[in-house]
């Protein structure tokens, strides 16, 4: 397969019309671009996309929900776009994130139906944790899935260190 030169980032305000792009063909339940935005507001750092060539092909939300519990919101890699290692660099890069901010665990729910999804989280170290029936307005019922993270130390690289710097991934 052909190299790769993936930048992963915080988003800006302007980019989340081509963040919404993304999310628009990667679910069956949507999130308005409005409500995106109002999360952007009061989470401004917690937005990171993935560019490829200039263009967003990628982004994940996760927020501090307390100062020590962070949340993944939303996730997703456009279809061109999956199977590279994209979600699995957004992932790590969002846990990245929430650590420095201080999270000792994050947590995360998704659709039993999603294989693709929890095989990622699975490889990155989440456990299924619990199941919240009909958690989706579908009736769908999700998993919740939690990964425990090493207390902060001081000089001590956490996962990859060239996250939210320029990848190459092969
Ligand atoms: C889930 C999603 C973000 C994965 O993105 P991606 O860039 O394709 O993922 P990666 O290439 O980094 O794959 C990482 C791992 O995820 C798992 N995975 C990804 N796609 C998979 C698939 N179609 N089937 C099975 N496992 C899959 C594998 O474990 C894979 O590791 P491997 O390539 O070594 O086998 C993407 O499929 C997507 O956007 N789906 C729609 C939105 C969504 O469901 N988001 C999650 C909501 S909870």
């Amino acid at each position: 397969m052909a190299t790769l030169t993936v930048n992963i980032r915080k988003a800006r305000y302007g980019d989340i019309p081509a963040l919404h792009r993304v999310e628009r063909v990667s679910f069956t339940e949507h999130y308005p671009m409005s409500f995106m935005e109002e999360i952007y507001m009061t989470h401004p750092n917690s937005f990171l996309v993935a560019e490829l060539d200039g263009v967003i092909v990628g982004y994940v939300i996760a927020v501090l929900r307390t100062p020590s519990v962070g949340h993944i919101l939303s996730v997703a890699v456009a279809p061109p776009y999956r199977r590279r290692g994209i979600g699995r660099m957004l992932v790590e890069a969002a846990v990245e994130d929430l650590w420095k901010r201080g999270a000792s665990k994050v947590q995360l729910e998704v659709r039993v139906s999603n294989r693709p999804a929890r095989s990622l989280y699975r490889s990155l170290g989440f456990k299924t944790t619990g199941i919240i029936p009909a958690y989706y307005r579908d009736g769908e019922s999700a998993y919740t899935m939690v990964r425990h993270l090493p207390p902060p130390r001081k000089n001590l690289a956490y996962t990859h260190p060239n996250y939210l710097g320029n990848n190459t991934n092969t």
